[in-house]
């Protein structure tokens, strides 16, 4: 079954790369044809997407419904991300027990999992906008100072203020994108003003000698 199924990997992966190749052909027929056919796999492909992954419709919904507040859409993640970060962190608060951390844009949390391992009695606030996100955090074992909580402004604020903010992989839209085609101006795919004002907003939340932790982000 496994070989039969890379077989068929292999088989798709070569038609693709030929495909590729024919997109620039001389031939104008083949052109049409390749381009129409790249234009109906798309569409296939988001009306499967739409209709088998909830994960995509919540994407989508958010970009839909909520595009002023919503930063990076994707929900990709993985526990100890950062260690670097965590350990200098953990360093910094020096055992310190009274802690209240927030993992700003936690997706699926495995963030706030890992920040419960660097800081074993610390409050720890899980937000993200996603609520599909959101749903799964909600699932998840975790001790009664671990809070997750749907990221606007009158929640953040009800459980801050915090020792630590963590807001990693969130403030930037398409990273990857923008790096591959060369994008150089982000106007319009992520203006500075909208990173500024949620900077701004998060810095509100911070006690007295608390860190706001930003990592990977498009504007430095
Ligand atoms: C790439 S994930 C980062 C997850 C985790 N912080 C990490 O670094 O592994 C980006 C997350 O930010 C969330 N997000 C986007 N805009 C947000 C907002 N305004 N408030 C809270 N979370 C937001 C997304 O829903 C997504 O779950």
């Amino acid at each position: 079954m496994t070989n039969f199924l890379s077989l068929i990997i292999r088989q798709m992966k070569r038609v693709k790369s030929y495909i590729k190749k024919q997109k620039s052909s001389n031939n104008i027929m083949i052109r049409f044809f390749i381009l129409s056919l790249i234009f109906l796999w798309n569409i296939i492909k988001t009306i499967l997407c739409f209709c088998f992954s909830a994960e995509y419709r919540s994407i989508l919904f958010l970009q839909l419904l909520h595009a002023k507040e919503v930063h990076q859409t994707t929900s990709l993640t993985c526990m100890n991300r950062y260690p670097e970060i965590f350990k200098a962190c953990r360093d910094y608060f020096n055992n310190k027990k009274e802690l209240t951390l927030l993992s700003y844009g936690c997706s699926t949390g495995e963030e706030v999992l890992t920040l419960r391992q660097y800081f074993p009695q610390a409050n720890i606030i899980g937000a993200d906008i996603n609520k599909h996100s959101l749903a799964r955090c909600k699932k998840l074992m975790v001790d009664d100072k671990v809070t997750f909580i749907y990221s606007k402004k009158s929640e953040l604020l009800k459980y801050g203020k915090y020792d630590a903010i963590f807001c990693m992989a969130v403030l930037q839209r398409k990273p990857h994108f923008v790096r591959s085609n060369g994008i150089t101006n982000l106007k319009k795919i992520y203006p500075f003003e909208k990173f500024e004002q949620t900077v701004n907003e998060l810095d509100r939340l911070i006690n007295k000698d608390g860190l706001l932790v930003i990592h990977f982000t498009q504007f430095y």
